[in-house]
């Protein structure tokens, strides 16, 4: 029984020392420490050995078993040790993670700019759905059915009665049957049209719409307030010209276009937005006595007001979403 105890800790002290990882030296636990283990079997055939030798051997086996144990268990924990320093090692040579800044889109830079001067002057902001039904896209705002004003304002239908809206003029609509005059809103919003897609336009793009209701408005106002604005956004230089125009829901009504001086290219006027006084129908349609109020209303587009500040030539770069592009803002 001696020998044999002998012989089971020479063999693991031979196995212990080429036991190199974590899984190797588990099997050694199974094969020795294990509760059918080597050392377990050996205090089984105790009963065995006659008993004027059991106290002997008894102590020599229980020796072992300290020593198997108190051995793994240093091993165990330099292994285990090491595991946890590889996985929390850092390499220092590797470049670092940059983490990036985003911006503001200058559409949105641009339409800050101008709510910034409106909201000056005492306008509120106002928002209202891109989803929207033909009644305010077009009927409450003196469209007729079959009208051609309807033609120049293509777009996507999503049924027979509810469109993506063409213009934000439909929120005026909505502003005015919530809220009683005096009213004075900025409305800003994306808006869809179906347009071959060029340089000069795109299926989507940005307005604002401006709306103010009063009982003593007049066309003066209306483009004192518009001049006043092209100046404090372009500065006060700016060319300037008003044109007559028309539009179902304004009487009389006018295009306003600013100079444009690309660099390098002859100069043109650019259309910038159209505007008039409210259509007596229109007031008529959301319940506000067009006897007793007056209004004027204007449709700013963002793309073109900030293609001409910042000497953009194409509006489709707008929607690309190209970096060096984004990043120049
Ligand atoms: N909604 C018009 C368009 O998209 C622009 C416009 C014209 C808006 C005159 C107005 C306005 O409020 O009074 O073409």
């Amino acid at each position: 029984m001696l020998k044999k105890i002998g012989e089971t800790r020479k063999s693991f002290d031979e196995d212990l020392s080429k036991a190199n990882d974590l899984a190797s030296l588990e099997e050694l636990r199974i094969k020795y420490l294990g509760r059918k283990g080597l050392v377990s079997q050996l205090f089984d055939s105790l009963q065995d050995v006659p008993k004027e030798e059991k106290r002997n051997v008894g102590q020599v086996l229980n020796e072992l078993k300290l020593h198997t144990q108190s051995k793994f268990d240093e091993l165990k924990n330099k292994f285990d040790k090491e595991k946890v320093s590889s996985e929390s090692y850092i390499d220092l040579t590797l470049p670092g993670r940059k983490r990036e800044v985003g911006s503001k889109h200058i559409l949105i830079q641009t339409l800050d700019e101008i709510k910034e001067i409106f909201k000056g002057w005492g306008f509120s902001v106002y928002e209202g759905p891109e989803l929207e039904s033909d009644y305010y896209n077009f009927g409450a705002l003196n469209f007729p059915a079959d009208h051609p004003a309807r033609d120049m304002q293509d777009t996507f239908f999503v049924s027979e009665d509810f469109l993506l809206r063409t213009h934000t003029s439909p929120v005026q609509i909505r502003l005015m049957e919530q809220k009683k005059p005096p009213i004075r809103a900025l409305m800003p919003g994306k808006v869809f049209r179906n347009e071959a897609i060029s340089a000069k336009s795109y299926c989507l793009f940005h307005q604002v719409e401006g709306l103010v209701v009063d009982t003593d408005i007049t066309f003066a106002e209306l483009k004192g307030t518009l001049v006043a604005f092209v100046k404090q956004f372009y500065g006060k230089d700016v060319p300037y010209r008003f044109r007559a125009s028309f539009f179902p829901f304004t009487e009389p009504s006018a295009e306003m276009d600013v100079w444009w001086q690309p660099k390098g290219k002859e100069g043109r006027w650019l259309e910038i937005l159209g505007c008039g006084m409210v259509d007596p129908n229109v007031l008529t349609n959301v319940g506000i006595d067009p006897e007793k109020y007056v209004g004027y209303a204007f449709g700013m587009g963002i793309e073109r007001t900030a293609m001409r500040k910042y000497g953009i030539d194409d509006i489709r770069i707008l929607f690309d979403n190209d970096k060096r592009f984004l990043t120049q803002f």
